[in-house]
């Protein structure tokens, strides 16, 4: 595991993780879809979800009419709203039928398997653990009963409650208000990189899991650590 120069070597209290991406797999979905949609599975996949990430950003940032109302919906019809932009994007008839299993298998998403081992033995060593995501509290709640970690997350932070989607630092700080600890007594978990990124700037020690070998942004500012699977969480523990 990588680590950027003079970090605080003290173990974290606490490690909050994010969910899509990080411990489950967003693109488990394209065993479903490459069924639906025969050569377009993996496309299906990616856009699928860049555009889920992409509408999180422009309702997080956009105001409606002189009241300056605001534009927020739930992380859930970002998700299905996203779908139907990338199969209209694709050209693949989505019938509801359809639409229904892709987001049935999104409620279901397959969890990365090292994650329940990590959360154990964070557990046994009495480190808070917690998830901190833009998902909303339903899907959130499927999603952490259906890969079997109830039980092992201290919290479950959704951003639902402020209406404001990460990376906005309204929501980063839940993290904070959560655990009542501060952002730099706790290691943020992200597979993504532009979550691991603004969680620096906020303030977290971060730690990217480049699962994919992508680069990092290359906006001039690199995450406190970064490794390549979840169990790199327990380097961080003295
Ligand atoms: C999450 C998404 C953005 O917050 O990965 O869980």
């Amino acid at each position: 595991m990588k680590k950027s120069a003079a970090i605080s070597t003290q173990t974290p209290r606490a490690i909050l993780f994010d969910a899509y991406g990080t411990l489950f797999d967003v693109y488990s979905v394209g065993l479903a879809a490459e069924q639906l949609f025969p050569g377009q599975g993996q496309a299906l996949g990616l856009l699928w979800r860049d555009k889920q990430i992409e509408y999180s950003r422009l309702v997080s940032s956009s105001r409606r009419g002189p009241a300056l109302e605001s534009v927020y919906q739930p992380f859930w019809e970002l998700t299905r709203a996203g779908l139907r932009y990338a199969c209209l994007r694709l050209g693949l008839e989505l019938t509801p039928a359809a639409e229904e299993r892709l987001m049935n298998e999104y409620r279901h998403l397959s969890a990365f398997p090292e994650n329940r081992e990590v959360l154990q033995a964070l557990k046994q060593r009495g480190i808070t653990t917690g998830i901190l995501s833009n998902g909303d509290p339903a899907m959130l709640e499927v999603a952490v009963k259906s890969a079997g970690l109830d039980g092992l997350l201290d919290h479950v932070i959704s951003v639902d409650s402020i209406r404001q989607y990460k990376t906005h630092p309204a929501a980063y700080a839940l993290g904070e208000q959560a655990t009542g600890l501060k952002a730099a007594q706790i290691v943020f978990v992200s597979c993504n990189s532009w979550d691991a990124l603004a969680a620096t700037w906020y303030g977290y020690r971060t730690l990217w899991v480049n699962r994919y070998k992508l680069p990092f942004e290359t906006l001039g500012t690199p995450p406190t650590y970064s490794g390549s699977s979840l169990r790199d969480v327990l380097t961080l523990l003295a």
